[in-house]
């Protein structure tokens, strides 16, 4: 286990009074649940794992709106990855805060844990008090004064914004979701190739699977009236923007959190999906794994898996074993699609 997630552990153990958990990816846990801990977090994979082990945890864009304000002893919380994000929780642990409460802030100095600590310490009005836990894992506490100060701008984050956009629409976004001011290379080069591979003009027809839908980029580009929709995604801030940018669209869908598919039941004609391959701050090749397992659990026996992936993974290698068919399209030298059909049997 990484000096952070024990740190975090042994915070939870002896957690005292009324305390609140903002959890983001990458935790690994050695405790039991403590029920008396009021959990929040933004990623559905997360939040399952720790019902399932007895937390009493919350899945939302991180919405703070039910927590009674001024009345935590403590606020834990291991920084995320993007700015907005970890401004808007300082913020958030400020308002929550009894005056004398501590809010514990975990990271790295690569992710900005020492600047997040210095804004917090304005934040809440205090002095901050820093450890050093070892290599560049650090941890602060922080105490609320009476006296409040001001605290890091968020951007907005709990706000739907246009957030990018091409020729053929404009995108709206937020932060918390990775790259959501952007178009993905790699998905926009999927949609372009995508009558080609498929050999039928867009809008689809039939039964169409978004996995790991964010925004929603790939459903609203290849999908229309009469496709039969479904985008899931295991991120707060990506069901929000893609429900949002759907029905911009008027198209119907469903839209439905799911850890790599696994709320989605049905089989689909055809399935797209650019995979993530990051977990947190590290890189996960089992993700690309659950992926392409839950496309051979979820394609229809004769319909098409489209998938982009960035040059280097060994797509084609990890789907052995999993579909008879499998293609490579088209390689652009940064990304590659691969064309798989006929699932076999799990
Ligand atoms: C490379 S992005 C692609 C987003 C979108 N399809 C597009 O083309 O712009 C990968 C997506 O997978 C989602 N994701 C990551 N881990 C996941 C998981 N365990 N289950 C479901 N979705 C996940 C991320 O939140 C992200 O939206």
């Amino acid at each position: 286990m990484d000096l952070i997630s024990s740190e975090l552990n042994q915070c939870l153990r002896q957690a005292s009074g009324k305390t609140l958990w903002l959890v983001d990816e990458n935790i690994q846990l050695s405790l039991s649940a403590r029920q008396d801990i009021d959990v929040i977090g933004n990623r559905f994979d997360v939040i399952e794992r720790l019902e399932a082990s007895g937390w009493q945890a919350q899945f939302s864009d991180f919405d703070l709106s039910e927590c009674p304000n001024g009345e935590y002893d403590q606020v834990l919380y291991r920084v995320s990855k993007e700015k907005p994000v970890v401004h808007y929780l300082i913020s958030g642990a400020s308002r929550l805060l009894k005056p004398g409460g501590t809010l514990t802030l975990l990271g790295e100095k690569g992710e900005g844990i020492r600047t997040y600590v210095r804004k917090a310490a304005t934040c809440l009005g205090s002095e901050r008090q820093e450890q050093k836990l070892g290599g560049d894992s650090w941890r602060a506490d922080i105490v609320r004064a009476k006296q409040t100060g001001e605290c890091p701008p968020d951007q907005d984050y709990t706000e739907l914004r246009p957030a990018c956009e091409d020729t053929r629409q404009q995108y709206f976004s937020k932060p918390g979701l990775f790259g959501w001011n952007k178009i993905d290379r790699g998905s926009a080069f999927l949609i372009e190739q995508l009558p080609e591979m498929l050999g039928q003009s867009l809008p689809l027809t039939g039964s169409v699977l978004d996995l790991g839908c964010g925004f929603g980029y790939l459903a609203l580009n290849a999908c229309g009236a009469e496709s039969t929709l479904v985008c899931t995604d295991n991120n707060a801030a990506a069901l929000k923007a893609c429900r949002y940018n759907l029905d911009q669209a008027g198209l119907n869908a469903q839209v439905l959190a799911s850890d790599a598919g696994d709320q989605v039941s049905g089989t689909f004609q055809t399935l797209l999906c650019n995979p993530p391959f990051h977990s947190g701050f590290a890189v996960d090749g089992d993700l690309t794994d659950r992926f392409l397992k839950a496309a051979q659990r979820l394609l229809d026996r004769n319909g098409t898996a489209c998938f982009v992936v960035n040059q280097h993974i060994p797509l084609e290698r990890k789907a052995q074993g999993l579909f008879r068919d499998i293609q490579l399209h088209a390689d652009n030298g940064q990304f590659k699609l691969v064309r798989l059909r006929h699932p076999l049997t799990p």
